[in-house]
């Protein structure tokens, strides 16, 4: 059956790897909307080839490019958060990749679960800041979420069939990013360009700072504590450098179960796209013969002393995931723009964590709103130190 799929963040890692599954599966996928942020160049391209009903950009007048840079096309152009939305709830969609950075996400991840589309779910600051609420949503609207991120694909196929309660540990594996072996004094003089320097991985820019503080695993122990419902004792990171197995369900009986694919995100993706089937890959398969050695470590909170930020959120709920998410985005951004070290950024996000007592929120502004309010306090906290 041909399904007609919405790519949000289509001009990102993760959307042009799922606009390659599309492509290789034109019997199976159509491209319905488009969502991106400032690549007009790029999102052109894409209009071309996939004829897309309707795309939105962020802001305005680059609609007005855009149109311009496509010439005669039948795909309508809308801009900023609305058009989001709309690309997102568009009545022709069946499924909504999720893959647009950030909180700037949860709009219309919420409008596609709202509209009752199955969710691919690669914007994991979405289900972090607002999880209740989206999966609340989903219940109400008949939406499914599917997650798109590799750790939290692997639990969902390990848990497929399996009863929760016999569920002893589910392990999210992290490949310990680019600092994973540097001396310690050294971390806090690396550059944006040593951070950007995934050792596995080709993504985003904010995703990669993230793994390089680790702060990504993180926020995917609070993404699978909502996704998957397990209490955060039976939650668990190890270091795994070859990025291979992307985690291992640990049932009551002693067995571990556990996932493993080659490094290449458009695995995840599809399987989010042809869930619950499995459709041929073009991919060449994992040489299991070739890996020689699988190692694991536990996390040295030394090193990565983010993860005690995000154990923390964990452990608090209510609107602490939202404070660590929205002071992390912040502190990321001065990094990226050159105003803070790669060290300021947990620096930051702890002095913001250390004042912030969490609140009881319940709707989408309130969340968008303690998120704007903690974004600001901690740019003021980086504008006072620098
Ligand atoms: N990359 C990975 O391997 C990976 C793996 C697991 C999960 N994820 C998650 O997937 C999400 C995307 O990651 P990524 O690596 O693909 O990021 P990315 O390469 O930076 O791409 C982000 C996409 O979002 C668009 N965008 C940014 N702000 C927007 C806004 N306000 N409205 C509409 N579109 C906007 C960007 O548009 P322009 O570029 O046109 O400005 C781009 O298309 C993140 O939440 C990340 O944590 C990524």
């Amino acid at each position: 059956m041909m399904r007609n799929v919405a790519v949000l963040g289509s001009t990102g890692s993760i959307g042009r790897s799922a606009l390659d599954v599309i492509r290789r599966l034109p019997r199976r996928f159509r491209v319905s909307t488009l969502a991106a942020g400032a690549n007009l160049k790029l999102l052109a391209e894409q209009i071309r080839e996939f004829r897309p009903a309707l795309v939105s950009v962020v802001r305005r007048e680059d609609a007005g490019v855009l149109a311009g840079l496509v010439g005669r096309t039948k795909t309508l152009v809308a801009f900023g958060p609305e058009g989001a939305e709309d690309a997102a709830a568009f009545n022709g969609n069946d499924i909504v990749v999720s893959a647009i950075t950030g909180t700037s996400g949860l709009r219309p991840t919420l409008a596609a679960v709202k509209a009752g589309k199955t969710v691919a779910l690669a914007n994991k600051e979405s289900m972090v800041a607002a999880g209740p609420l989206l999966l609340r949503e989903a219940r109400r609207w008949k939406s499914t979420v599917i997650p798109v991120d590799s750790e939290h694909s692997g639990i969902f196929q390990c848990l497929a069939g399996e009863d929760l309660s016999a569920v002893r540990t589910a392990i999210l594996t992290a490949s310990g990013g680019p600092f994973l072996r540097v001396p310690l004094r050294a971390m806090a003089r690396k550059s944006v360009a040593e951070a950007l320097a995934h050792p596995r991985w080709k993504m985003g820019k904010k995703v990669s700072v993230d793994s390089a503080t680790l702060m990504n695993k993180g926020l995917e122990l609070i993404e699978a504590r909502y996704l998957f419902g397990l209490p955060p004792a039976k939650l668990k990171i190890l270091i795994h450098p070859q990025s291979v197995v992307h985690a291992l369900v640990e049932m009551r009986d002693g067995s571990v179960l556990a996932q493993l694919s080659p490094t290449d995100m458009r695995i995840p993706i599809q399987v989010a796209l042809t869930y619950p089937e499995r459709l041929e890959s073009p991919l060449p398969p994992l040489d299991l013969a070739s890996l020689r050695r699988l190692e694991f470590h536990p996390v040295d909170p030394r090193r990565f002393p983010m993860i005690e930020l995000a154990a923390w959120a964990l452990a608090e709920e209510r609107s602490a995931p939202i404070a660590l998410n929205a002071a992390n985005e912040a502190a990321v951004d001065a990094f990226l723009g050159g105003r803070i070290s790669f060290s300021d950024i947990h620096r930051t996000v702890a002095s913001v964590l250390e004042r912030y007592r969490p609140l009881d929120l319940g709707g989408l502004d309130d969340i968008l709103a303690e998120d704007l309010r903690v974004r600001s306090l901690t740019r003021n906290l980086i504008a006072k130190r620098t």
